[in-house]
């Protein structure tokens, strides 16, 4: 028989009519002498409804044998149900079945195929085709389709036009590891997979063809996390002759159309913009969630003037303040915050409350004689509690910025309906590394330096003290809810300033010319001036589901050890496939 109709899709409209549905059984119920069935597709469920008495033979057995997750095809009428269900689309009506066949057998599935499984997550990866088959994960790859299909139309309608770049690559600058593919024609040789398309993207621009995108996979072999996978997903584009604003409005537009489709939202343009600066000062943070406040204070200058060792050395002695919640923080959960300081590179973190007009507890003792100053200074009111982290900027920073969104959860301070997104613009154009004691790409080495901080391109990046990090990008984020959604700049379109550039970065012109000898060359042909961005759509997605692990949105993701548990990748290969290579293993522990 062929299929009538999805499962989830009949109505009341279908009343009284004849329909065949194809589907996996949810639920199998054997109530007072009836045996009900819920079948489940891709739109929904359906009751179907089995009187053993009256049914036929067949159909009769066929219900009995039914159990979760078999595939059946079931035929009958559409009649109104007794005990209607308001939750579910087919609510109102059930299937009494004429005909049942049951096309599929299962065993018990390791998991039960529903909303809020309960299953390790390498459970969940292992058998990943059951685990899509529960409706919420369905949904999301329903988003993302929906996501992508409204991103296609809207750049589509902007005139940028779809080009596939290669995966089989030289490997570029990004900043994190590359994935090596070993080449068997050029033995000893390796293709590196894409970290972005940046490069190619750009030689487009020089092409000729004024508006790139591409939906692309980039290949990262980083630390993962939640918002990380070693493969993932960018919205890549790339415009010539259009200035940051442009780019960025651009932009504005493809995000206003998804959050209208896809969320039926209608957000605010323009969005915000927030300096690095700003960004860093008051959030702690290059991808500030503006859903809240509980901004960070420098008390520097403040701090010198108290008789208190660890605040008159620091480089900065920065703070938060908790409002009305000092009553709430036991000193166990102060270690726990001092722990999470610690974590992010603090020495400790120094605390005190403010109780009827007086601080208590914590680093009260050297504060007390300038109680009025930090309560002026802090706006403190009764049962503030005040967290400080004294030490260098970078480091106040980053524990201070990460210790603000964990109070910002405790304190409930979060509305979780909102989308908040914001441009972050003004980069510095360098950021310094601890890890190779020099002054790397904040973005990457092919980004523009502004015009009037480009002198500073010539000092040495080997020190943190180095004007180096006064240059200045024509870079930009796009932020959402604390996550960077998206990056991009503009470039450099003159060879003389890439070398520069490359020169900055500790390359030396040889080493550049063996990297990307292509692009510098590629300068010397009229190359238009250029910019562009890309969004990692798994993270996009991930936000606009409510889900706070860019697994969730993926089809088949991997596991944090960058192994996928369902087909084992990677694996050993056979010895035969590595002598093709000319590769040896040294040891195979
Ligand atoms: P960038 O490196 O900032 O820029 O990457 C752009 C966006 O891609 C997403 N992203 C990731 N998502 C999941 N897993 C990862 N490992 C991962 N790494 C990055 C982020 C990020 O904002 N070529 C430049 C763009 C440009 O300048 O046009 C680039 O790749 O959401």
């Amino acid at each position: 028989m062929k299929r009538t109709n999805y499962a989830g899709n009949i109505t009341e409209e279908y009343l009284n009519q004849t329909v065949t549905v194809k589907g996996w059984v949810a639920k199998r119920r054997n109530l007072g002498g009836l045996i009900f069935i819920d079948l489940r597709d891709r739109e929904g469920i359906v009751q179907i409804v089995v009187n053993p008495d009256t049914a036929a033979t067949e159909v009769a057995e066929a219900a009995d044998k039914a159990r979760n997750e078999f595939v059946l095809e079931v035929t009958g009428q559409v009649v109104e149900r007794a005990s209607k269900n308001d939750k579910i689309k087919t609510g109102a009506i059930e299937i009494e079945a004429t005909s049942i066949e049951i096309l599929s057998t299962s065993k018990t599935t390791p998991f039960e195929i529903k909303d809020d499984v309960e299953a390790l997550d390498d459970t969940r990866m292992k058998y990943r085709y059951l685990d899509l088959r529960r409706p919420e994960m369905l949904n999301n790859l329903r988003m993302r389709h929906a996501t992508t299909h409204a991103i296609r139309e809207y750049l589509d309608g902007a005139g940028f036009i779809d080009v596939e770049t290669p995966f089989l690559n030289r490997s570029t600058p990004e900043g994190a590891r590359d994935y090596l593919v070993p080449s068997r024609v050029n033995k000893g040789e390796f293709y590196a997979l894409p970290q972005s398309p940046q490069l190619m993207k750009q030689l487009l621009m020089t092409a000729g063809l004024d508006r790139y995108y591409q939906i692309v996979k980039c290949f990262r072999d980083e630390d993962l996390r939640g918002d990380r996978q070693p493969e993932f997903t960018q919205v890549d584009l790339e415009t010539s002759f259009l200035g940051e604003e442009e780019i960025q409005d651009l932009t504005e537009g493809l995000i206003a159309k998804v959050m209208k489709e896809v969320k039926g939202i209608d957000v605010t343009l323009p969005f915000p913009r927030m300096t690095w600066d700003d960004a860093m000062n008051f959030y702690g943070s290059d991808k500030p969630d503006t859903r809240f406040d509980l901004l960070l204070t420098d008390l520097s200058e403040l701090a010198k003037t108290v008789d208190f060792k660890v605040f008159q050395e620091a480089e900065v002695v920065k703070a938060i303040v908790v409002k009305n919640a000092a009553d709430k923080y036991s000193r166990k959960a102060i270690d726990k915050l001092t722990e999470q300081a610690k974590q992010n590179g603090a020495k400790g973190l120094a605390w005190v409350k403010f109780e009827k007009g007086e601080f208590t507890g914590g680093v009260s003792k050297f504060l007390a004689p300038s109680t009025d100053s930090f309560v002026s200074n802090l706006k403190l009111e009764e049962n503030d509690l005040v967290l400080f982290v004294a030490d260098t900027l970078d480091v106040a920073n980053a524990a201070l910025g990460a210790l603000r969104l964990t109070v910002g959860k405790q304190q409930g301070l979060i509305d979780f309906r909102k989308f908040n997104f914001l441009w972050v613009i003004d980069w510095p154009m360098f950021e310094w590394s601890d890890e190779e004691e020099r002054y790397m790409s904040a973005h990457h080495p092919f980004t523009l330096p502004t015009k009037e901080s480009q002198a500073f391109l010539s000092a040495d990046g080997h020190s943190k003290s180095s004007e180096l990090k006064k240059v200045r990008a024509h870079a930009y984020d796009i932020v959402l809810n604390g996550y960077e959604l998206g990056g991009g700049s503009l470039r450099i379109n003159t060879r003389e300033l890439q070398e520069e550039m490359l020169h900055a970065l500790g390359f030396d012109l040889a080493d550049a010319n063996e990297q990307f000898g292509f692009l510098l060359e590629a300068l010397d042909y009229g190359f238009p001036p250029h910019g562009g961005l890309a969004i990692g759509l798994d993270r996009f997605v991930m936000l606009l589901a409510g889900k706070d692990n860019i697994r969730e949105v993926i089809a088949f993701p991997k596991n944090n050890k960058a192994t996928d548990p369902m087909t084992q990748a990677p694996s050993p290969v056979a010895e035969k496939q590595l002598e093709e290579l000319s590769i040896h293993l040294a040891n195979k522990d």
